[in-house]
């Protein structure tokens, strides 16, 4: 381009030159009233229309209908001559009907006696950062909604499990309970029944309650009572050879956990030992006061430990770092689902406790578990 065709803007100050090569932001003037006075090469590319096609006419042209109906512009206009200045952000048409995502500042200029001339109108189009950022929370809600289901997930995987060991029960109890005469015993194998159907369906219950985000419920577990019962429901799941052994220590505390969990916990525990024993050997399940210190994943203060431990063929070095993960097993398939553990280590996690293993590969594995102690005060802040 030669400059003889460039008349104007050689004629032009360096201020005005500069504001003409600004192509990335809409610059240009209104009067008083909103009509606009210049008009430069961004807010053409931008908006689409030449000077010539926008001199003289209001500002208003560049915004939706509904932004009009609203009125809009008028609004911005008259909190710019009231106050200096108005920012605004929202969509803007072009002259070819198409909407970009406008940011857009509007400054009164003064005369140097202070009589307003006019207003500078900077408008940006930030269509991409909107869309950009739209895209980032869409991927965040689809990444909580993953992360959900994926919960969700294991969760039903876990209680389908459990919904196994339940079923165990029930049916071991109803066949002794068919072949027995001794109708005391009939009496307390119905009643075993009874129990882990009732549990069945608090299971579901705490399924549907994570579903609609509810938290489980922790509440004051009287472990000697907890403990005797899941001993009579797991007596028959294990084998003649295998016995189990509970020690108690004295004046037990009662713990804040979930109860029908913690149930669930020790019938895993002890099963996983019963698996490791092949037949033949011993489950001890001791439960003692203890007070810590930091020593266990940096507890403090009163618990009670839980640990059941088997002297069964022990956990390989190798495998020991991944017993927790979800669906890792060493049983063969259909065996062992491999969520027992993970629904451990929920468990433990949820009632801020610990869960520690040691084991020698033949010579047996203990699991530890540390239960927070029920203290009257901390009921008291739930
Ligand atoms: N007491 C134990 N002795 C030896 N190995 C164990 C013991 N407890 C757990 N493991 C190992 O940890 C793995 C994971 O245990 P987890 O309870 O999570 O799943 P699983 O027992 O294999 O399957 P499921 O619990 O669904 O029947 C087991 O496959 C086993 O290799
Ligand atoms: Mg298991």
């Amino acid at each position: 381009m030669s400059s003889s065709d460039r008349p104007d803007t050689l004629q032009a100050s360096p201020y005005e030159q500069l504001v003409q090569a600004v192509v990335d932001y809409a610059i240009y003037m209104l009067d008083p009233q909103g009509h606009i006075v210049s008009w430069n090469a961004g807010a053409q590319r931008i908006k689409g229309w030449r000077a010539e096609e926008v001199i003289g006419k209001h500002f208003s042209l560049f915004f939706t209908d509904q932004d009009r109906i609203e009125g809009r512009p008028a609004m911005l206009l008259e909190r710019a001559l009231r106050t200096g200045v108005a920012q605004d952000e929202g969509w803007r048409v072009r002259k070819d009907g198409t909407r970009f995502w406008a940011l857009a500042a509007l400054d009164v200029i003064r005369s140097p006696d202070g009589e307003i001339i006019g207003l500078a109108k900077i408008t940006r189009d930030i269509t991409d950062r909107l869309e950009a950022a739209q895209q980032l929370d869409a991927m965040r809600a689809q990444l909580f909604q993953a992360q959900k289901l994926d919960a969700l997930g294991q969760l039903t995987g876990g209680m389908a499990h459990d919904f196994n060991n339940l079923l165990t029960i029930i049916i071991g109890s109803a066949k002794l309970a068919l072949g027995s005469q001794d109708s005391l015993r009939v009496h307390r194998l119905l009643e075993h029944i009874v129990d882990a159907g009732e549990r069945g369906a608090q299971m579901t219950q705490q399924l549907l309650s994570f579903a609609r985000h509810k938290v489980l419920k922790s509440g004051r577990v009287q472990l000697l009572a907890l403990i005797e019962s899941s001993r009579l429901l797991l007596a028959h799941a294990l084998p003649k050879g295998v016995e189990l052994q509970v020690q108690l220590g004295e004046g037990l505390q009662d713990v804040i956990v979930d109860g029908g969990q913690l149930q669930m916990v020790l019938v895993n525990l002890i099963l996983n030992a019963r698996d490791a024993l092949e037949g033949e050997g011993v489950i001890c399940l001791q439960a003692c006061n203890c007070q810590l210190a930091g020593e266990v994943e940096d507890l403090h203060g009163a618990f009670v430990r839980l640990d059941v431990s088997d002297d069964g063929r022990g956990i390989a070095p190798s495998v020991l770092p991944r017993i927790f993960e979800p669906f890792f097993t060493t049983k063969a398939f259909g065996k062992g689902t491999g969520l027992g553990l993970s629904q451990v280590y929920g468990f433990i996690k949820q009632s801020n406790g610990a869960v520690t293993v040691a084991s020698v590969q033949g010579e047996g594995t203990r699991m530890t578990l540390y239960l927070p102690v029920f203290e009257a005060n901390t009921a008291a802040s739930n």
